[in-house]
């Protein structure tokens, strides 16, 4: 009868010690095999960003936001150049649907020529296929902003428009604006922010040619006071009546003490000839006796 060889089958030291340091080393290297797997599972999309907290959070963020703006923040102006690029280059760059073509003078001629007011209001109504402000909103580019835009492409097309004389972006407008914006605040009106203020007055400038003639053509027969708190109501009580842009405040005795102090004749020459933000006239063409009434009395309101 023959017997499979029946032993183990270490046979000699060297297998024995062989097999020991097996029976260890395995279940390590098993182990630290399973470790790694365990933690390779976290690694979902290794090699890309896709699980990055920007991305997920950009994955996951909801559709609707709503955008807060700092009502009391200074509105800084973007230039005319950079309305330019942002907007109006989508078609003016090219001439795309009949615009005409940035820096083509042929094409601006006959439009420079009707002159700068008529641009502008065109540029904010619109006009075949030209949308209202290029397409955007009031609360993005202010009527001022959009004057500077126009400005900037027909100086780049042959005009020599003078900039829009509003307070340009930066130091003054700035603290205008926040000066501004603390008057209407103490007024209670805290809902209007001090750059909402001056859009506003910017455009109620741009009807203020065409209203202020009949007023003052009016009131010059009248007397002198009421020829002055007349012109006032229509053109001055824009900025002056909150103190947008800085202007000094209607009955506000202590933002008119120091401007006080200048003669009379200086202060009606401010008025007449504007300063810093003040434009000339208040932007009007109402006579110069009218001028000089409407500061008599706003003068009158602090004395
Ligand atoms: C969607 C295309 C488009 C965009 C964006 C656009 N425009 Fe125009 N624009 C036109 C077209 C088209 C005309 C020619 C309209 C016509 O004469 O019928 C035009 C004409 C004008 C004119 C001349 C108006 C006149 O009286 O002849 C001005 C000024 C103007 N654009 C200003 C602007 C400004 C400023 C912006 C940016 C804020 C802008 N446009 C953005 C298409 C555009
Ligand atoms: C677009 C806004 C605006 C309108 C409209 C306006 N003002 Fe002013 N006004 C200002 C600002 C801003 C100042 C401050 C200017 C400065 O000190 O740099 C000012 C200052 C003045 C001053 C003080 C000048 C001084 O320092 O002595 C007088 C006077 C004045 N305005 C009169 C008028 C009259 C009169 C009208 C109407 C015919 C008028 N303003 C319309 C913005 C305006």
């Amino acid at each position: 009868m023959s017997e499979a060889p029946h032993g183990a089958p270490i046979k000699t030291p060297a297998q024995l010690i062989a097999a020991v340091i097996a029976g260890f080393a395995v279940p390590i290297v098993i182990i630290v095999l399973l470790a790694v797997y365990v933690d390779n599972s976290t690694r979902t999309g290794a090699g890309t960003d896709s699980l990055s907290e920007a991305e997920v959070v950009s994955r996951i963020h909801p559709l609707a936001q709503v955008e807060i703006r700092d009502a009391n923040a200074p509105r800084v102006y973007k230039s005319g150049e950079e309305v330019y690029k942002a907007v109006c280059s989508a078609c003016h760059a090219s001439g795309a649907a009949g615009a005409p073509k940035f820096t083509n003078t042929a094409d601006w001629a006959p439009r420079i020529a009707q002159g700068f007011d008529t641009l502008w209001h065109t540029a904010l109504s619109g006009k075949g296929a030209m949308p209202p402000r290029g397409g955007t909103s009031p609360d993005d580019y202010s009527d001022f902003e959009i004057a500077r835009a126009v400005v900037y492409m027909a100086n780049n097309s042959g005009a020599n428009f003078p900039e829009p004389a509003q307070p340009a972006a930066g130091a003054p407008a700035a603290s205008g604006a926040a000066a501004a914006s603390g008057a209407a605040a103490a007024a209670g009106a805290s809902a209007a922010s001090a750059a909402q203020q001056a859009a506003a007055a910017v455009a109620a400038l741009a009807s203020v040619p065409q209203t202020a003639a009949p007023a003052a053509g009016g009131a010059q027969s009248a007397d002198a006071s009421q020829a002055g708190k007349a012109l006032y109501q229509s053109v001055c009580q824009a900025c002056h009546a909150a103190g947008v842009l800085n202007a000094p405040k209607f009955g506000d005795k202590e933002a008119w003490a120091s401007r006080l102090k200048d003669p009379m004749d200086t202060i009606y020459n401010y008025a007449l000839h504007g300063k810093g933000a003040m434009p000339p006239k208040g932007g009007s063409n109402a006579s110069d006796a009218d001028v000089k009434a409407a500061v008599d009395y706003m003068v009158g309101a602090v004395k």
